[in-house]
């Protein structure tokens, strides 16, 4: 917890570690309450570094010393100063290789940050990115220390009888007094960040992968004893991962052991430790009646994000946390590439596109907006962002698309084998991509260092006597905290031209003639000739979302609707569909703000019922061309946002849809159910997600029809899939069943965490009246627990990210219940409690007596004693 005003911390200050830990010889005694951590570190100055100063400096945080010795020799206390976050020894050896050795003592059931070492539930287990290992030991804890770790695990045998940490496992006995040891060597030098250990009773689920080059790896899933039933699909996953690797980078898993440990209560998603990655039970468990065809989708790319950070991450790693996008753009980008192989490419890219565009751009226009590469932090882990995760990934995709996948090969190729071994920065990213390829990314390079979402303002110019088409584009970026004057970016935008009957038109210029083209966009303003066109072609611009930039294009409707029904870039051709939608909603806010009736377009009539009646080997993606904009999506192309209009302009539009186009929407809910106990294949998938689609629109038809497809499907659902859909059909319509329904779901599903969580989340995001108060009793409810990032992120999260009409209530309670569980939640886990805040960070896009209610709660916490340093930065950058 803080003192005074917390410290920031700049890039610009980088300087190289002192000293260097070649070694580390680690032994615990585990226990519940008093852990005992015995280390003997292998020092050494570092010869890069020609500093004066004879102290060596270790952090370190709420640990209790219990003895430490230089060479073996007891310090005094005169010899050395513990300061909250440090331990200062006053001179060590200049001249020769030293030994550090520190006994301290710790206690994990204490430790509600869940960063460090930690209980959840009767096991125990660590989180040490980003600086958690701190919380274990006195270290030098940075990710330029790289170290070769060997630990000792000693615990009670009946109570861990498994005991696991990085590496091989080396050796195991049991003690005389009912304890037993179990000994690891990790053979690969890593940062201590990397550093992990878990203790428990745990199941093994034991698998085996060969290797590219003939090499048997052992892989293992530790759960709990009733979890063991769902680790098939992860371990599928995790082979995939393992293939995909191979045959697409041509990296090797390099242990002859890979573990994975699902955790109950677990701050993020998962945690790429070096053999033994620690997930959140969310990313690994799954049965098809327990997990939805998304929660398997999500599995997977967890799965496989966590087992490519062994390369992009572990074996190349971040030389300090400004650099952390090196690994997680880059292994961001990975995973995507891998699901989208395993899926549907267009599928995927579009849902990708949908969340950064939602979620990151309202960051990026915000004021938490920091590059993907950022300059200055006060808590680390607030930086484990949207920019730098998603954007980071679309600068990576920029450099595959300037590259080819060719090119971009031969330059991961050059990073991996130059930088093997080693803690690296962005630049040396690009530069392995640049001279591996003979380029040149100069002004590439912007992305990283310039925040905000940049703006391509766009124009064209049809001659018809010279046959050609001028595009002009131009760019602009709004200014961001502390980034007022921006920069022209290098934007690569993919275009390609339709005929007037929907074909194909050749893109040509200048000598050049292709079906599509990237165009390099450098300039504030350029225009680009197309020749050769007889007639004016229809613009199919920024393909497959190129660029994370947003697009201003003057279209209307028709020509909208035009490029829905032929355009052959499946991510345009989508986009088309949502511009249409946002228009027209748009429009229709404007009626509501004036007092005129709604009418819906027919011309949006004309293009879903053609969807509708289209035919499409890919059922996700006919589903995705139906699926409305979401509101927080239009809410970002507010300049101010008004909650209740875009509500219920959305609903109209949705709710005249499933009347005018039911029969369409009944005729093809028949077609595709099935009565199918849920497996994870593209048909089946295709199929659930084009039903529950046409079961949405139908129950805001409010009729029994509806009522009793509802019933009829929740009752006999075989699925999480279809089981949840029907539960949300009833949960967000006037539904005579809903309190039956969600009692028999709970008592249904009461064993089953991560199903509750599913249950509580539907409530709290319903947009029906009484929601607030459903959520106050939510709180009450006997499996309701601070202390469970999913359960809060579940409820508290749901009802503040997820339901904008209730969480933004006029009278400000929503407000004030979130800022109440943020300063409940900041005394017992900062990082979620951060997280939280971030509800209000949007405040100024309001209108000004919201922008006043939520202000006052952000001045409300940013006021409060005890502030940790997450929720310190988060509230006080969100008023600034
Ligand atoms: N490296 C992990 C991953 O992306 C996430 C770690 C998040 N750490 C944090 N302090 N938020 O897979
Ligand atoms: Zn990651």
């Amino acid at each position: 917890m803080r003192e005074a005003t917390p410290k920031t911390v700049y890039l610009k200050d980088y300087t190289p570690p002192e000293y260097l830990i070649d070694e580390i010889e680690l032994t615990f005694e585990l226990d519940a309450e008093r852990t005992l951590v015995r280390s003997h570190l292998s020092l050494r100055r570092n010869p890069q570094c020609h500093s004066e100063c004879v102290t060596l400096e270790l952090q370190g945080e709420e640990l209790e010393l219990l003895s430490v010795a230089v060479n073996g020799e007891k310090l005094a206390d005169t010899d050395f100063v513990i300061t909250p976050e440090a331990m200062i020894i006053r001179r060590v050896p200049q001249d020769k290789a030293f030994v550090v050795s520190i006994e301290n003592r710790i206690n994990p059931a204490a430790n509600t940050a869940l960063e460090g070492l930690y209980l959840s539930s009767s096991m125990l287990c660590t989180q040490c990115e980003a600086q958690g290992f701190r919380k274990i030991t006195w270290f030098l804890d940075r990710p330029d220390v790289m170290t070769r770790f060997k630990t000792t695990l000693i615990a009670d045998k009946n109570r861990y009888p498994v005991l696991l940490s990085n590496g091989n496992r080396t050796g195991q006995g049991d003690l005389a007094d009912g304890r037993h040891w179990v000994g690891w060597q990790d053979p690969f030098a890593k940062p201590c960040y990397l550093f992990a250990l878990v203790a428990g009773q745990l199941e093994c689920v034991a698998d085996e992968f060969i290797t590219m080059s003939g090499r048997r790896i052992e892989l293992e899933i530790f759960v709990e004893q009733h979890n063991v039933d769902k680790c098939a699909h992860a371990m599928q996953s995790l082979k995939n991962a393992m293939r995909w690797d191979e045959e697409t980078y041509g990296l090797e898993y390099d242990l002859d052991l890979y573990m994975i440990v699902a955790v109950d209560h677990f701050n993020m998603g998962a945690m790429e430790n070096k053999g033994l990655n620690i997930f959140n039970t969310k990313f690994v468990l799954a049965r098809p009646d327990t997990a939805t065809d998304s929660d398997y989708e999500h599995i997977e790319g967890v799965i496989g994000h966590e087992y490519f950070h062994n390369w992009s991450g572990n074996r190349v790693t971040c030389r300090d946390w400004f650099q952390l996008s090196l690994k997680e753009g880059f292994t961001v980008f990975r995973d995507q590439q891998f699901s989208g192989d395993r899926t549907s490419p267009a599928v995927k890219r579009i849902e990708d596109v949908n969340a950064l565009r939602t979620r990151q751009f309202a960051e990026d226009a915000g004021p938490l907006a920091h590059p993907v590469r950022p300059e200055a932090y006060i808590e680390i882990n607030n930086f484990y962002t949207l920019t730098v995760y998603e954007k980071g990934a679309e600068v990576v995709r920029m450099l595959h698309t300037l590259l080819g996948s060719e090119g971009f090969r031969k330059g991961c190729d050059l990073y991996f084998k130059r930088h093997d071994g080693q803690a690296v920065t962005c630049e040396d990213f690009i530069k392995a991509l640049e001279d591996a390829n003979g380029v040149e990314f100069g002004q590439f390079r912007r992305w990283y260092a310039q925040a905000g979402t940049p703006l391509l303002t766009v124009t064209q110019h049809y001659a018809a006597d010279a046959k050609q088409l001028h595009l002009t584009i131009q760019q602009s970026c709004p200014p961001t905290p502390n980034q007022p004057v921006k920069q022209a970016l290098h934007i690569p935008v993919k275009l390609g031209l339709l005929n007037q009957d929907g074909s194909t038109a050749t893109v040509r210029m200048r000598d050049n003639s292709a079906t599509e083209v990237t165009l390099n966009l450098t300039e504030t303003e350029q225009t680009f000739v197309f020749e050769d066109l007889p007639t004016q072609p229809v613009v199919s611009l920024l393909r497959g979302f190129s660029a994370p930039v947003n697009l201003n294009m003057e279209r209307s409707l028709e020509e909208l609707a035009f490029l829905l029904r032929h355009d052959s870039d499946t991510f345009n051709r989508w986009e088309a569909g949502q511009q249409l939608a946002c228009q027209i909603i748009f429009g229709l806010m404007t009626d509501l703000q004036n007092g005129r009736a709604l009418q819906l377009d027919e011309v949006m009539i004309d293009a879903y019922r053609s969807v509708l009646s289209g035919s499409f080997d890919d059922l996700s993606y006919q589903a995705l061309l139906l699926a409305l904009p979401e509101e927080s999506y239009l809410a970002g192309q507010m300049a101010v946002i008004d909650v209740d209009a875009i509500h219920q302009a959305r609903e109209f539009v949705k709710t005249t849809l499933a009347t005018r186009l039911r029969t369409e929407f009944q005729a093809l809910y028949a077609q595709h159910h099935r009565d199918e106990s849920g497996c994870f294949d593209a048909g089946a998938v295709g199929r659930r997600r084009m039903k529950n689609t046409c079961l949405s629109y139908l129950s805001k038809l409010e009729i029994e029809d509806s009522y009793r497809l509802a019933t009829q499907q929740f009752q006999t659902a075989r699925n999480m899939t279809d089981q949840m859909a029907a539960l949300a059909a009833i949960v967000n319509s006037y539904h005579p069943n809903k309190a039956d329904s969600l009692e028999s779901f709970y008592r249904q599903w009461e064993q089953e965490a991560l199903v509750i969580d599913k249950w509580f989340a539907l409530q709290a995001s319903s947009s029906l009246p009484n929601t607030f108060a459903t959520v106050q009793a939510l709180m009450r409810h006997p499996a309701f627990d601070m202390k469970t990032p999913n359960r809060v992120r579940a409820l508290i999260g749901a009802f503040s990210q997820a339901n904008p009409v209730h969480f933004h209530a006029k009278n400000g309670e929503g407000y004030q219940f979130l800022a109440d569980q943020v300063l409940v939640l900041n005394e017992l886990n900062p990082q979620i409690a951060s997280r939280m805040v971030t509800g209000l960070a949007q405040w100024r896009r309001y209108d000004p007596e919201r922008q006043a209610l939520m202000k006052q709660q952000l001045q409300r916490i940013v006021a409060s004693e005890h502030l940790s340093k997450d929720v310190y930065e988060i509230a006080s950058k969100s008023l600034a």
